[in-house]
């Protein structure tokens, strides 16, 4: 049960977007899933594009129609499907003095919540953050599961953003899957807190740590990988159906007790003195600040760091057992 308010298509009118002109700017990940699920879900919906973009043949070839990013003031309801950190310059460039009304529509809560970007008053600005990567957007809405999603609405005009957030909610799939209404406070924080210290950031790490401690002893990184990332998928997906007790009371004995025993040892005081750290960096703005600083700086930093973690071990024996799938 969750204590979020949760919505679901009978409780979406997706006749207000019927005189909507809705522009995607951005193909990429979740710009291709929104613009295929809106379109295919009878929206009128256009792909916006810088003119050198790599992604317009094939937007094209998938039958959506694409125009400039020159074009977007014809647009009533506009959806930021581009990097987070490009998103101020474009609002800037092209709303920055706007006076119609209009939908802004953000897939991640950061710019609004660190305003990093300066709405107009005139401009409705609301959430809508699908919980996984464009691919599972598409795929879950063609075989018709959906794709939930979480909904915020962080300022208002004429009281049409929030019937428009769950009717464009509504037909990217997420009405079938539980739209469920949160703040962009929670969601920014909590997106980010969620993928720097478990689904991005703690699982390489992790994944990486104990490779590593493997292999420095003696054992072989191809038993190395067996042991541990050719088993992620399987014991991930246990944890989201059953919830970490559930996963555990489903291993063997041995494995159940051993980690019953390493848990604490491993996720000590110090340990969460570390993870609160990392939320307090994010919800005080700091990691805002550094990604900002970061964009102007053509993510050097990033690049630097990238590379150290595309040089581990555990890095190459995966690429070397995908090359060996992949043979014939
Ligand atoms: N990816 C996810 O799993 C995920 C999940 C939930 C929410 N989100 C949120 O969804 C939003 C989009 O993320 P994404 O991962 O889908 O982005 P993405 O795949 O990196 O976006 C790529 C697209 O953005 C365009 N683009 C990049 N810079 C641009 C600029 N300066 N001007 C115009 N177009 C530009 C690219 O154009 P070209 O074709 O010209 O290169 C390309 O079409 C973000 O707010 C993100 O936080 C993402």
């Amino acid at each position: 049960m969750s204590e979020l308010k949760v919505y679901h298509s009978h409780d979406c009118d997706r006749s207000v977007l019927q005189d909507r002109h809705i522009a995607v700017v951005g193909y990429g990940s979740q710009g291709r899933a929104f613009a295929l699920n809106l379109r295919d879900s009878g929206c009128d919906v256009t792909v916006l594009l810088r003119q050198q973009s790599t992604s317009r043949n094939v937007a094209v070839k998938e039958g959506v129609k694409t125009g400039e990013l020159s074009d977007l003031s014809e647009f009533n309801v506009v959806i930021f499907a581009i990097p987070d950190h490009e998103q101020p310059a474009i609002y800037e460039e092209y709303f920055a003095t706007d006076e119609v009304q209009r939908i802004l529509v953000l897939l991640h809560g950061s710019n609004f919540h660190f305003q990093n970007i300066a709405f107009c008053e005139n401009h409705g600005v609301i959430l809508v953050a699908p919980h996984g990567p464009g691919r599972n957007l598409r795929e879950t809405y063609l075989n018709g599961t959906g794709l939930s999603c979480f909904l915020a609405i962080g300022q208002d005009v004429s009281d049409t953003a929030k019937p428009i957030g769950l009717a464009l909610a509504d037909a990217i799939g997420a009405g079938k899957a539980g739209i469920y209404e949160t703040t962009f406070h929670d969601e920014a924080v909590g997106d980010l807190f969620g993928e720097q210290t478990l689904l991005v950031g703690g699982l390489a790490g992790l994944t990486d740590a104990v490779f590593r401690t493997m292999v420095d002893r003696g054992i072989p990184p191809a038993n190395a990988y067996l042991e541990t990332i050719k088993q992620l998928k399987l014991l991930a997906a246990m944890i989201e159906e059953h919830g970490p007790a559930g996963m555990i009371e489903r291993v063997s004995k041995t494995a159940a007790f051993g980690s019953l025993l390493a848990m604490p040892s491993l996720f000590d005081q110090t340990f969460q003195q570390r993870l609160e750290a990392i939320y307090y960096a994010i919800e005080g703005g700091q990691f805002n600040q550094l990604l900002l600083e970061e964009a102007k700086n053509d993510f050097q930093m990033y690049e630097g760091l990238l590379n150290l973690v595309k040089q581990r071990l555990s890095q190459k024996t995966s690429e070397q057992f995908q090359q060996d799938k992949e043979k014939p």
